[in-house]
C-alpha cells in the first residue's frame, strides 16, 4: 500500500476557483478514496496528462528566442552588455526613485532610519549611492552590517557585480574567520558581530565615515549592542553618518531610541497576496509542506515557490523527500523542478544558485530558513509555503540551559513571509496552520534575542570596551537583570572578571578571541598546560560546524566504525577524536580521498583549517606561546578543556545516566558521541554543549578526573562537591 506516500502528487490539481480549504478537504478525501480502492492509477494518469499540457504551455510561454550571439563576438561586448543590464535593473528598484531625496536627507541629518519592504534595494543600493556621492572620498569606509553571515556574503557578491569590481577590492566583506577586504575597500559589508569586534581595536570607529546598521528589525544581540555603541559614538563624532535600516514598520522604536531621528520611508511595491490556511492543524508539517510544494508544482501557473523550514537538517531531508516523491510519483514527464536549498552553512558556490532564474519551462523551489524572511530577496517568487515554525534560541539563567528549539513564529514573521510572494506580481501564501492559531496562538512579535540569550559573551565584549556598568548601558530593550547577573557570575568563575567585576588579564585575552567565553578560556588555559597547538585545533574543529562526519544510510555501520577509530573506541573522548581527525587529515596532505575513506566532510575540514589559521594569528596577539604537548599527553589537553568547560561537568549515576554537577539535571550522552557505547561509562565528564530535543543530550564529551575541577576552578568547586557517593 503506497497510500499517503505520494500524497502531493496523487491529489487532483487545484483548480483556480477552489478555495484552499476545499482543496485540503478534498485532498484528504481523495486519499481515503485511493486507499479504499487499493490503487490510485486513474488519478495518477489524470494528474500526468494535465500536468504535461500545463508544462508544455509553460515552456512555450517561457521560451525566449535562442541567443544568437556570434560565437566570435567580442567577450568585452557581452560584459559591457551585462553591465548595462545590471545598470537598468538597479534603476527599477523602488529606492532608485528616492535616491536624491535620500542623499539630501542624509546630508542634512546625522542619524536616519530607513524603512522599506524587503527587496526595495536598501542593502545593495544605499551603500553604492553613498560611495558614488563621495562619502568615501576622504578615505573613510562605509560599513553595512548584517545579522547573518550568508546575507552579508550573498549581498556583497551582487554589489561587486553591479559595481563591476572584483570582490574584495572596492567592495569587500568581513565575517567571523573570513576577511575579504583590502587596502582599497571602501564599502564593507560585515556581520554585526564583526563590527562589534572592531570596536575593540577602534572605539571611535575612526576609519568609517558611514555606518549602516542594516536589518535592525531582526534585533540580534550584536545589532542591539551595536545600536547602543554607535549612538554613543555619534555624539562625539558629528562627522559620522548613521543609518539604520529596517524592513518592518515598527521604526518608531528606533526613532525614539535615537532621540527622534527622522524616518525615511521607501514606498514599496506590494501586490495582493492571497492567504490560505489549512482547515485543521498539520500533524507533520514537513510532510504537509512536501505535499503542498508538489501539488503547487503540478497545478499552478508559472512562478517559483519559497518554502520556509527551520534548519539545515530539516532542509536536507525535505530536499530528499521532494526528490523521492517526485521521481516516484511523476516520472520524467513533469516539468523540471529546480530545488535550491539555502541555510547558513551552505557552501558559497551553491548559495548563488538560489538567485539564478530557473531554466525556461522549469520551476524553482527555494527551501530556506528564516534567512529568506527579510535578509535575502529572491526574485520571481509567486508562492510561499509557510509551516509556521522557526528555530529559536532560548536561555534560562535559572537553569543555565541554552537551547535551540523549534517554535511557532510570530504574526509579524508570518506576515513578512507571506509578503515574499507578492513582490513581482500577485502572490499566494499557503499557511500550514489554521487561521485560528494565527489569530489566537501566535505572538504579535518576536522577543528580541538579547532577552533570551546567554549574555556572557556580550558582557565580556562590553567589559573589554571599558563599559563597566551593564545596568546603565543604553539598551534598546534591556535584558533581564537575572541574565546579566548570571553572565557576570560565569565570567567571574572563568577568571575573566575579578571580584569587583573588572576585567582581568585573562579576561582581556579571552575577549580578543572571537569564541564563546568557555572556549576562549580553554585556549588561554592551554598556555599553562603547554598544549596551545592542540587546544586551538580542537577549538577550530568545534567552530567549523557540527558536521565533521557523515553517515550514508547504506553504509552506516562502516561509517560508525571508521569514526570510532578516532576516539580509540570512545575512551579517548570526543575532543581528542576531533584532534585526531584534524591531525591525520593534515598528515594526508589535506587529501579529499582521505576524507572519503574516513567518512569525514572535506568542507568542514577546510573551514577548520581557515579558522585555525586565524586563531593562530590571534594567539600571537594575546601572547600565548604556540606549544605542543607532543608525545600525546592528552591529560594536558583535557585539563585545558576542563578549565573552560568546568561548568559543564556531569557525573554518572548508578543508572548510567548523567547528572550535571551544579544544576542537577539529568542528561544523556548524545548517540553521536564516541563515548555513548563505552562500558562502563566514565564517572566524570565535561561536555561542550547541551542539546535539547526530547531529552537533554550532551555533545562532545570527554572524561575528566574530579580533582582537576579543584585545580582549574578553585572558586567554583569545593572538595565537598566532589566526594559525594555515587548517586
Ligand atoms: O535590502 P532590501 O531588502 O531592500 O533589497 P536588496 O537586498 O538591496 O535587493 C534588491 C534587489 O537586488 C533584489 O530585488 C534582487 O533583484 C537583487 N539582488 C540579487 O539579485 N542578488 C542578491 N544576492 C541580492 C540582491
Ligand atoms: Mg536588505
Amino acid at each position: 500500500d503506497d497510500g499517503g506516500e505520494a500524497r502531493g502528487s496523487k491529489g487532483r490539481p487545484f483548480s483556480e476557483q477552489e478555495s484552499w480549504e476545499d482543496q485540503q478537504i478534498r485532498r484528504s478525501q481523495l486519499e481515503f478514496g485511493a486507499k479504499d480502492r487499493g490503487h490510485a492509477g486513474g488519478e495518477y494518469e489524470f494528474v500526468f496528462d494535465d500536468a504535461v499540457e500545463f508544462v508544455k504551455a509553460t515552456a512555450m510561454a517561457g521560451t525566449e528566442p535562442e541567443d544568437e550571439t556570434d560565437e566570435l563576438g567580442d567577450e568585452i561586448d557581452a560584459k559591457a552588455m551585462m553591465q548595462r543590464e545590471l545598470e537598468d535593473q538597479r534603476k527599477t528598484l523602488p529606492v532608485y526613485k528616492f535616491k536624491d531625496e535620500l542623499l539630501k536627507a542624509i546630508a542634512e541629518h546625522q542619524i536616519i532610519i530607513v524603512v522599506g519592504e524587503t527587496g526595495s534595494g536598501k542593502t545593495t543600493q544605499i551603500p553604492q549611492y553613498l560611495h558614488e556621492a563621495g562619502y568615501t572620498a576622504n578615505g573613510r569606509k562605509i560599513a553595512c552590517t548584517q545579522p547573518r553571515r550568508v546575507a552579508a556574503m550573498s549581498v556583497v557578491a551582487r554589489v561587486a557585480q553591479e559595481m563591476g569590481v572584483k570582490l574584495g577590492h572596492e567592495v569587500g566583506y568581513s565575517i567571523r574567520f573570513e576577511d575579504c577586504t583590502s587596502e582599497k575597500t571602501a564599502v564593507k559589508y560585515m556581520t554585526d558581530g564583526m563590527l562589534l569586534r572592531e570596536f575593540l581595536g577602534e572605539p571611535d570607529l575612526a576609519s568609517y565615515g558611514v555606518v549602516i546598521v542594516d536589518e535592525a528589525h531582526e534585533r540580534s544581540v550584536s545589532t542591539d549592542i551595536l545600536l547602543g555603541l554607535v549612538k554613543d559614538v555619534a555624539r562625539f563624532r558629528p562627522d559620522l553618518k548613521l543609518l539604520l535600516s529596517s524592513a518592518t514598520l515598527n521604526a518608531d522604536k528606533f526613532s525614539d531610541f535615537f532621540d527622534m531621528a527622522p524616518v525615511f520611508k521607501i514606498p514599496g511595491r506590494r501586490y495582493k497576496v492571497d492567504i490560505h490556511y489549512t482547515v485543521a492543524p498539520e500533524a507533520d508539517y514537513v510532510d504537509a509542506a512536501v505535499a503542498t510544494v508538489l501539488q503547487l508544482h503540478v497545478t499552478q501557473p508559472p512562478g517559483d515557490i519559497l518554502l520556509f523550514l527551520t534548519g539545515q537538517e530539516e532542509i536536507e531531508t525535505t530536499v530528499e523527500e521532494i526528490l523521492r516523491r517526485r521521481t516516484r510519483g511523476l516520472g520524467t514527464k513533469i516539468a523540471e523542478l529546480v530545488i535550491c536549498p539555502i541555510y547558513a552553512n551552505l557552501p558559497t558556490e551553491l548559495q548563488a544558485k538560489i538567485f539564478e532564474p530557473a531554466p525556461p519551462g522549469a520551476r524553482k523551489v527555494v527551501l530556506a530558513t528564516n534567512i529568506a524572511e527579510t535578509s535575502l530577496t529572491i526574485d520571481g517568487i509567486s508562492y510561499v509555503v509557510d509551516p509556521g515554525f522557526c528555530k529559536v534560541k532560548s536561555y534560562s539563567p535559572r537553569t543555565d540551559a541554552e537551547s535551540l528549539l523549534v517554535r511557532p513564529i510570530s504574526k509579524a514573521s508570518a506576515d513578512q513571509r507571506a509578503g515574499r510572494s507578492g513582490r513581482t506580481g500577485p502572490g499566494k501564501c499557503f499557511r500550514l496552520f489554521t487561521e485560528h492559531s494565527y489569530r489566537q496562538d501566535m505572538a504579535d512579535d518576536t522577543v528580541p534575542e538579547i532577552q533570551r540569550s546567554n549574555l556572557a559573551s556580550v558582557v565580556l565584549s562590553l567589559k573589554a570596551l571599558g563599559i563597566n556598568d551593564m545596568v546603565s548601558f543604553d539598551f534598546v530593550d534591556p535584558p533581564a537583570s537575572e541574565g546579566l547577573l548570571r553572565a557576570l557570575e560565569d565570567l567571574f568563575a572563568l577568571g575573566a572578571l575579578n571580584s569587583r567585576g573588572e576585567l582581568t588579564k585573562t579576561g582581556r585575552r579571552m575577549a580578543e578571541l572571537p569564541l564563546d567565553p568557555m572556549l576562549a578560556k580553554a585556549i588561554v588555559a592551554s598556555e599553562r598546560y603547554g598544549c596551545s597547538e592542540e587546544v586551538v585545533t580542537i577549538a577550530s574543529m568545534l567552530s567549523a560546524g557540527n558536521a565533521v562526519f557523515y553517515r550514508p544510510k547504506d553504509r552506516a555501520l562502516v561509517a560508525d566504525a571508521a569514526r570510532q577509530v578516532f576516539s580509540a573506541g570512545g575512551s579517548a573522548g570526543d575532543h581528542a577524536a576531533l584532534l585526531n581527525v584534524y591531525t591525520e587529515w593534515e598528515q594526508s596532505g589535506h587529501s579529499a580521498q582521505w576524507c572519503a575513506d574516513h567518512f569525514v566532510q572535506p568542507r568542514t575540514m577546510r573551514r577548520a583549517r581557515d579558522v585555525r589559521e586565524q586563531l593562530e594569528a590571534l594567539l600571537e596577539r594575546v601572547e600565548i606561546e604556540r606549544r605542543s604537548c607532543s608525545g600525546g599527553d592528552l591529560d594536558a589537553v583535557r585539563k585545558a578543556i576542563t578549565a573552560g568547560f568546568f561548568r559543564n561537568t556531569a557525573q554518572r549515576r548508578r543508572d548510567r545516566l548523567y547528572r550535571t554537577l551544579k544544576t542537577w539535571r539529568t542528561v544523556f550522552v548524545h548517540p553521536s558521541s564516541g563515548m555513548a557505547r563505552l562500558d562502563p561509562p566514565p564517572r566524570w565528564v565535561v561536555y561542550h554543549e547541551l542539546v535539547e530535543t526530547s531529552n537533554e543530550y550532551t555533545r562532545q564529551v570527554t572524561e575528566i578526573k574530579p580533582e582537576w575541577l579543584l585545580e582549574v576552578a578553585p572558586h567554583y568547586y569545593q572538595e565537598n562537591n566532589l566526594d559525594a557517593p555515587e548517586p
